[in-house]
Order: C-alpha cells, then structure tokens, then sequence
C-alpha cells in the first residue's frame, strides 16, 4: 500500500530531530552544501577587460576589472575620499533596474529579441512537448530527467498531494469569500509549522522532500481555498490522476466514482503551468531569494513569493486584465479606454509592459495560440474581441510602441481561465502552481551558492541629522 504522502519516508536524524536542534543547524552550510554549491566566483576579467574612473573628487584613479558584462558593486567602495566617515561610494539603484543580484545557470531571457529558455531548452519546446513535472525537474536538477528519475518523482509529487487534516479547520477559518491568494499565502507559510526539521536547509534530504511537498501540498492547497469559497466539500487527492489531473479532479469534482479532466482543459494548462515555471529574478523569486537568504525554512520562503506575486503588477495582473475587459464591456469603448490610459487617468493597460521584455513577450505568442484551442472547445469568449481590439489599437499607439509595450503572459491568460470556469480571483493562484518549481530551484540555487550572503541592500540616507530628544507630549 503506498503511504498517502503527509509525512516524510523515515530516515535518519530527521522526524526525530527537535525543532531548536533544527534551527541550530540550519543557519550553517555544512561539508555537503559546500560539496554541491555552484562554481565559485566570476572568472578573472582577461587583460584589458576593465573600467578605467577617474574620482573628480580627488583626481584618483582607479581601475574596476570587468567580468560577464558587470563590475562588482564592491569596488566602488574603494572609491572614497579622504574624510574620515567616507565609507565609500556605493551604486544606488531603485527597484534594481540595472543590478544583478546572482549569477544564475536556470533562466535565460533576452528581453530585445523575445527569448526565454530554461536550462539552454526553448520555452516553444518546451510547452510543446513537456510535461510540468519533466520541466519542475528540469529547473532544480540542470538536465531533462531521465525514465527512472521521472517515475521517481512523479512517484514523490504524486504520494505527498495529501495535507494534515488540520489543514481543513485552518483553511474553515477563513471568511466565505476570503481572497484565494491570502489563503494560499499564508497556508503555505503555515506548512512550515506541520514540518519543523524542513529548517535544517542544509541537509539535502530535507530540503528535497520540503520541495516536493511543496510542489505536491501547493495544488490540494489551492484547490481547498477554491472549494472553501464556493462552500463546496475538498475533494481529497486522486493518486490514480496525473498532476494536472488531479488538480483538476480536486476543482471540479462532484459525486463520480471517476473523474475523467477535459484533455484540452488539462493539456492547456498543464502549459500555463509550464510557461509560468520561471522568469529568473523578477519581484516574487527576489522575494523568496531574500527572505531564503536569512536561511529560514523554505515554505516561509516561498510564502514571500506568493505574497509578491499577489500584487496587481505581478502576478495579479492576470485577474486585473479581465476585470479591466469587462469594465471597458464592448470594443467601442476601447479607443476611449486606451486615450484615458495615455492621459494617466485610466491606469495602466493590464497584461501589457515588462521590465525585461521590450518585444513581444514569448509566452503570450503561445498563450494566444493556446486561447484558440480552447475556445475551439467551449466557443469563443464574449469579451476576446475587447482584447484583440486592445491589442491592435495598442500595437499601432505610439504611446506604447515608443515605451516597447507589448502584451505579456497575462494578458490573455485570463480569458482561458475564464473559459475553463475558474473565478476571476483565482487566477493568480494559477500562476503560483506554475511559479513554483521556479521558486524551489532559484531558493536552492541561492542557498548553495557560496557567494550569497543575508540579502541586505544599502540606503542612501535622506533624513534628519542628529537631534535632540524634546517631547511634544502635553503631559511631559
Ligand atoms: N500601461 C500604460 N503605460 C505603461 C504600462 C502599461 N501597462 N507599463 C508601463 N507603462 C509606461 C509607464 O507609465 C512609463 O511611462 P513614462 O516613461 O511616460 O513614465 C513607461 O511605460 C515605463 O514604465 P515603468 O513603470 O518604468 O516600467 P517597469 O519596468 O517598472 O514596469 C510593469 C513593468 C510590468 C510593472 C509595467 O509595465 C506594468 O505596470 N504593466 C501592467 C501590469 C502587468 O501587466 N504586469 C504583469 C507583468 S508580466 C507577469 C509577471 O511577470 O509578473
């Protein structure tokens, strides 16, 4: 009989080990982290490559050697001048527009040309032919898996979908229309309490089960907070059913003795998951590089990441972009829509803009390719000549294209969803289950990698000089 997946396989120092004890030996990367972390520093620049700065300050020199197209920001604290409390100067940048923050082998994007591969694979290859797991294993492990490697975690993933049954009375404490994604958030941020030896992050055994927890708890997760909502009893987890599958089983399932997905519906999502797997160091996986760097447990970690990517400009962008079609509500009122979003009275055309892309963002050419197979299956939805006339007007705006607006992943996304029944505010949790495998690579990508350090930004501070204390308390 295999084990329904709540609890860890037994091993050694683990469900034993108290949780001070784990905490204590969480913080310290042992041998074995060391043993697997990344290749170290950036090779030396060659000869020649390096920035020459002169300090007008001081008519200084100095030289900033060059690697991999960046100079290390720590250079510039050499930069200084002779007064006493000079520290050094440092680089300042807002929302990190022009600042690496790792080396990273997982994502590649070129923002110019519309490119995104993960570990070298194009992600039009991979949404055509991968299944989410394959590419889960992809992210964290560098190479495509092998048949036994695949059996074996899609084995794990499948035997640990099973959350503990208090899971049931947290998720009934939430309001009847609770936000899906508040709900997400902080049930996972509440795993961490289910399983205290997860904080010995640098046991590989842990941390590997901790991920496919993750990847496994997240769907049956989303699914309750989706049946919370609706008042309808959780669906437990169908080990018979592929992952998607059973996400899908646990949604929508009703009194069969079987349930049997649409193929379209499952397939279409399995490559929304798929194209939401990562996108290297964008708001949600900084989030959950950070809060991982202070080496705390990775469900609070990726709890980080969830929150993050809850927000209107990130993930919850998905949900905005069909609460803005139906409020434009017919593609007359479009050109008026896209004059009050020129003029800054309208807010932001959703689903549009990136940070990296300044061309058409890769996923949503599939994404919209995706929309026409589904809608072949359940008709065209009302509103997607709303969109496409966004689009067009948009595209032949001079407004956006001198701004290199495009649509990007959530533009259409929304309206696949909607096809398939999903609620409006449930989208963004949609993205999560996608997001994660990205999360869980890029966590144990940061942990192992010996250059990292507690993520601790400088300030440039613009306040008060020393002052003193003087109450403006009546009663002082
Ligand atoms: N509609 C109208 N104007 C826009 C938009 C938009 N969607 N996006 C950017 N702009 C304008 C912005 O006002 C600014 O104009 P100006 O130079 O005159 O001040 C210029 O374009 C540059 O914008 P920015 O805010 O500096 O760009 P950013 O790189 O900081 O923001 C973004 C990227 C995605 C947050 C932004 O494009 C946006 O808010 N888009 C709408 C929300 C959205 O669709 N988010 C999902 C992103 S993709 C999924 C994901 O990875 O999360």
């Amino acid at each position: 009989m295999p084990k329904t997946g709540t609890t860890a396989p037994p091993r050694k120092n683990s469900a034993k080990t108290p949780p001070s004890a784990a905490a204590k030996n969480s913080s310290k990367p042992p041998a074995a982290a060391a043993k697997n972390s990344s290749k170290p520093a950036t090779p030396a620049a060659p000869a020649g490559s390096a920035l020459e700065i002169k300090d007008s300050r001081t008519s200084k020199n100095y030289t900033v050697p060059i690697a991999e197209k960046a100079i290390r920001a720590t250079e510039l604290k050499k930069i200084k001048t002779d007064e006493p409390d000079d520290a050094g100067l440092v680089s300042y940048d807002p929302a990190f527009l022009n600042t690496a923050s790792c080396r990273s082998a997982i994502t590649f994007i070129d923002g110019d040309k519309g490119i995104l591969r993960y570990r070298g694979y194009p992600i039009e290859q991979l949404a055509e032919n991968a299944t989410f797991l394959e590419v889960a294993w992809l992210l964290r492990h560098g190479e495509l898996p092998t048949q036994p490697e695949y059996e074996k975690f899609v084995h794990d993933v499948t035997y640990h979908t099973y959350v503990h049954e208090n899971f049931r009375k947290f998720l009934e404490g939430f309001r009847y229309d609770a936000h899906p994604m508040a709900m997400l958030n902080s049930s996972i941020a509440g795993l961490a309490s289910f399983y205290p030896t997860a904080r010995n992050i640098f046991d590989e055994t842990e941390r590997n089960i901790s991920i496919i927890r993750l990847l496994a708890k997240t769907p049956t997760i989303a699914a309750f907070s989706y049946r919370h909502v609706k008042g309808l009893p959780f669906v437990y987890p169908d080990n018979r059913l592929s992952y998607v599958e059973n996400f899908l089983s646990m949604i929508a399932r009703m009194s069969e003795s079987k349930y049997e997905a649409n193929p379209t519906f499952a397939r279409a999502l399995e490559i929304l998951f798929i194209l939401h797997a990562d996108h290297e160091q964008n708001c949600s996986t900084s989030a959950v590089r950070g809060v991982g760097s202070s080496h705390v447990d990775p469900f609070s970690a990726v709890s980080a990441g969830v929150a993050a990517l809850f927000g209107p400009l990130h993930g919850g962008a998905n949900e905005q972009v069909l609460r803005m079609i139906t409020e434009i509500g017919s593609v007359k009122n479009v050109p008026k829509f896209i004059e009050s979003v020129k003029s800054g009275e309208g807010g932001r055309l959703m689903g549009f803009g990136h940070r990296v892309y300044k061309s058409y963002d890769p996923r949503a050419k599939i994404v919209k390719k995706l929309a026409d197979d589904v809608f072949k299956v359940v008709g065209v939805d009302k509103d997607l000549e709303i969109a496409l006339e966004l689009e067009r007007i948009a595209l032949s705006d001079d407004y956006f294209t001198s701004r290199k607006l495009y649509p990007n992943v959530d533009f259409y996304t929304g309206l696949i969803y909607r096809s398939m029944a999903f609620p409006t505010d449930f989208f963004t949790v949609l993205f999560a289950i996608g997001r994660m495998p990205g999360w869980l690579a890029q966590w144990e990508e940061m942990l192992l990698d010996k250059e990292q350090k507690i993520s601790r930004p400088r300030q440039i501070y613009i306040g008060q000089a020393e002052r003193q204390y003087r109450s403006k308390l009546a009663s002082k």
